[in-house]
């Protein structure tokens, strides 16, 4: 009779706690080396409540890291040029390193068009053109997407090597899905895209060694979609009525057969915040040509 063991549970919330407190340390040798800090300017359009909360979390962590933030707010009203123009004078400001637009924008201004506004060496989401294409191209020394950064700093924190291995990622999202096609590329994965128009994406997700979902779908996951004994990151917040938040993937049924797991919240959220955190200290040292960031994976 096999004994069955439940997943290890990969604490996202203890790992991004571990990562803050080094960017922490780091800043502030930094503010004793250059009396300088790095900088964030945040850019809320309207008055979206939960683009507010994620705003208010990202000039939080600002604060507890000895990270200089500005919160720049925009009425719903404002045109497309006028956030445009805004943008301008943020990238020729000294004090701010990284510019982070809190996303949706209002139906009337063009995503497309803010994404490439940001001066990608400003640009801690990583969604800037310039930086996606070196990511593919294997260029890492770049600013790249905070939440599939997060995926690869859980994965290694818990000496779970990709290379060789069946990475299936359920998102082909800009943010989530293709970035972290080239970071698993780039570290000798085999990769598969599932998304809303694959066929039997059940089959798919057996075969992965490593399961990273992110549709956005509670209960999207169950163990009948998992191998024994494989990674599972649940990248999904779902927001359920009652206003809990929760993940793509049945927790307790799928712990049952995964080797390790992610909670949802308390996994990849947290690593997230912690990246664009880091993200904006590598901004600040790459432009003030100071520190070593090659070593920052
Ligand atoms: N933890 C964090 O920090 C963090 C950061 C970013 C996003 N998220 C979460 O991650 C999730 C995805 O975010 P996103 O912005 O990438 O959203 P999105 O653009 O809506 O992407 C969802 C992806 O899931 C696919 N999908 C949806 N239903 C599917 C189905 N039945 N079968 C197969 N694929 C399906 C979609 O396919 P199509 O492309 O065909 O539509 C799409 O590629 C959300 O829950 C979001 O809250 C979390």
């Amino acid at each position: 009779m096999s004994i069955r063991m439940t997943a290890r549970t990969i604490d996202g919330k203890a790992i991004a706690a571990e990562l803050r407190e080094s960017i922490k340390r780091e800043v502030e040798e930094l503010r004793k080396l250059t009396g300088k800090v790095p900088g964030l300017a945040t850019v809320l359009v309207g008055d979206d409540p939960a683009s507010h909360v994620y705003v208010k979390m990202k000039n939080r962590a600002c604060e507890q890291l000895g990270i200089y933030s500005r919160k720049v707010e925009l009425p719903a009203t404002a045109t497309e040029e006028e956030l445009l123009a805004l943008i301008e004078k943020l990238n020729s400001d000294d004090a701010i390193n990284g510019i982070l637009v809190q996303f949706p924008p209002p139906k009337h201004v063009n995503k497309e068009a803010v994404i490439r506004a940001v001066a990608p060496e400003k640009d801690v989401d990583g969604f800037h053109p310039k930086n996606v294409g070196e990511l593919f191209l294997g260029n890492e020394k770049v600013l790249v997407a905070c939440t599939p950064l997060g995926v690869i700093k859980l994965l290694e924190h818990e000496n779970i090597d990709v290379a060789g291995k069946e990475v299936v990622i359920i998102n082909r999202s800009n943010i989530v899905g293709k970035p972290l096609v080239a970071l698993m590329i780039n570290r000798s994965a085999t990769v598969t895209v599932c998304h809303s128009k694959t066929r039997d994406m059940k089959e798919h997700a057996r075969r992965a060694d490593i399961l990273v979902s992110a549709a956005g779908r509670e209960g999207f996951i169950t163990a009948d979609h998992v191998k024994e004994g494989a990674t599972v990151i649940d990248v999904a917040t779902v927001r359920r009525e009652d206003g809990s938040l929760t993940g793509d993937v049945l927790f307790d049924e799928v712990s049952m057969k995964a080797g390790a797991i992610t909670p949802s919240p308390g996994g990849v959220g947290p690593m997230t915040i912690a990246c664009l955190m880091q993200n904006t200290l590598l901004a600040f040292k790459m432009q003030n040509g100071v520190g070593d960031f090659s070593a920052r994976r």
